[in-house]
């Protein structure tokens, strides 16, 4: 236990933060106190480059007018209205916005208002769908090690993160877990890994040991973020992808942070060719602004479940106070707006390339030992020193004193550049990492 010696009155001691290692942030504060473009001010008011679009959710940079005006004037409108029962006319205009961007076929949007909830959102509409069409014994989930699905019961339950999952128990019963795809033949290889499509089999195996009719549905991240960018390898999705058609499985994608262009299309589910039946969102869709998240689901998913109601009863027993909150929807609009206008998601693809060699160029410094990466996410990963993840911490903490906020998933340290950046400001956030490997 460190030794932190302040005062029970200092603000810094009431808030206790999320996901970090609290007693060594009162010893070494990290504290942000302004941002604008691609760059946070420390409360110095010295610059630090946003290595990590705030949590992969900010593509545009900081500070965007036109989102800012738009929460503004819907506030002025419309603070709230119960989304129960009711509804306002700029929720139904983003769900529509969001139907274009989805794959054909994934119409029909549910809010929430992280992406947590629309995970557990997500994972309730498979089994009322079931239940809904006769098949009511899926109840089984199907997640993979080293996903993450957000914090909630059903996410972190099927989630596969060692951490997040051993200080709680059992969770949801009935759930079992892929092996990652993170083979080390794989290793150093940029973009689609060439081995280990035949790991999506595991669900098939899943399906021989419990029955297909007991299991509802299949999650993944297309690309795995939280666990230091795990790209699949080429034809896992698609084979994941048939064995679900082949037992009545649904495919549920969390593209919260693959979606909104990070792999260069509005979702990884178009850069990989791959239709999931459910879609979940969040964190670019309002650029970080405000906070929403929606779950994107076929058509058919949404029918089966309205038909099976009583008439003018409630179909589905789900939602929460914020869902479709004005502000958020405000927020939603405008920001797919300026995708649209500026061609956000373009930019992507004509940054990645220069990106992810840049990436790779980090192979041969000491202790490296894997690079990977996809569209505007990569990740460079050394050898542990000290505990696992001590070393990923240690740089993370000594990059915000040279100027560059970034994320760290163990001992792998990960970039997610804003699309709003130049060239030479990735290079910067590049440069900032070799310096800080090259120091061990
Ligand atoms: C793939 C994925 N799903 C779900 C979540 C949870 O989102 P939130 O933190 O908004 O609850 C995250 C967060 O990073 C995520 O990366």
């Amino acid at each position: 236990m460190s030794a932190v010696t302040r005062a029970s009155n200092d603000p810094l001691v009431h808030q206790w933060m999320p996901f970090t290692a609290n007693r060594q942030f009162l010893e070494q504060p990290r504290l942000i106190a302004r941002a604008e473009g691609v760059y946070y001010y420390n409360t110095r008011g010295e610059k630090l480059l946003d290595g990590s679009s705030g949590l992969y959710c900010i593509p545009l940079g900081h500070g965007r007018r036109e989102i800012r005006e738009a929460v503004a004037k819907q506030m002025e409108e419309l603070d709230y209205a119960p989304p129960f029962q009711y509804g306002v006319p700029t929720a139904f205009r983003l769900a529509a916005e969001v139907a274009q961007l989805t794959p054909s076929g994934l119409n029909r949007v549910f809010f929430a208002c992280s992406g947590s909830e629309a995970v557990d959102t997500a994972l309730k509409m498979a089994l009322q769908y079931h239940r809904a069409r006769g098949e009511g014994s899926r109840q089984r989930f199907i997640g993979r090690e080293r996903g993450y699905h957000g914090v909630n019961f059903g996410g972190w339950s099927v989630g596969g993160m060692v951490a997040n999952r051993k200080s709680f128990g059992l969770g949801l019963p009935g759930v079992a877990h892929l092996r990652h795809t993170h083979i080390p033949e794989n290793r150093f290889q940029m973009g689609e890994g060439a081995h280990g499509a035949e790991l999506a089999d595991d669900l098939e195996r899943f399906v021989n040991l419990h029955g297909a009719d007991t299991i509802a549905a299949c999650i993944v991240e297309p690309v795995a973020g939280s666990t230091g960018i795990l790209v699949p390898p080429k034809g896992y999705l698609k084979r994941l992808r048939e064995i679900c058609d082949r037992h009545g499985i649904l495919l549920i994608f969390d593209e919260v942070i693959t979606g909104f262009g990070r792999t260069g299309e509005p979702f990884a589910a178009q850069t990989f060719g791959v239709t999931p039946d459910i879609m979940t969102m969040a964190k670019a869709l309002t650029n970080g602004s405000i906070p929403m998240a929606a779950v994107a689901v076929k058509d058919e998913i949404q029918q089966t479940i309205l038909d099976a109601a009583p008439a003018d009863t409630v179909e589905f027993y789900h939602g929460y106070t914020y869902s479709a909150h004005p502000a958020a929807c405000a927020a939603g609009l405008a920001t797919l707006k300026i995708y649209r206008e500026e061609g956000t998601f373009e930019r992507v693809k004509q940054l990645a390339p220069d990106f992810l060699d840049q990436i790779a160029g980090f192979k041969g410094l000491p202790d490296v030992v894997d690079t990977r990466g996809f569209g505007l996410l990569g990740a460079v990963e050394l050898a542990p020193k000290g505990k696992p993840g001590e070393r990923g911490f240690k740089i993370l903490c000594r990059a915000f004193e040279r100027g560059l906020v970034m994320r760290a998933a163990g001992d792998s340290l990960v970039l997610a550049p804003p699309f709003a950046a130049t060239p030479e400001q990735i290079s910067e956030m590049i440069d900032i990492i070799r310096e800080l490997i090259r120091e061990g």
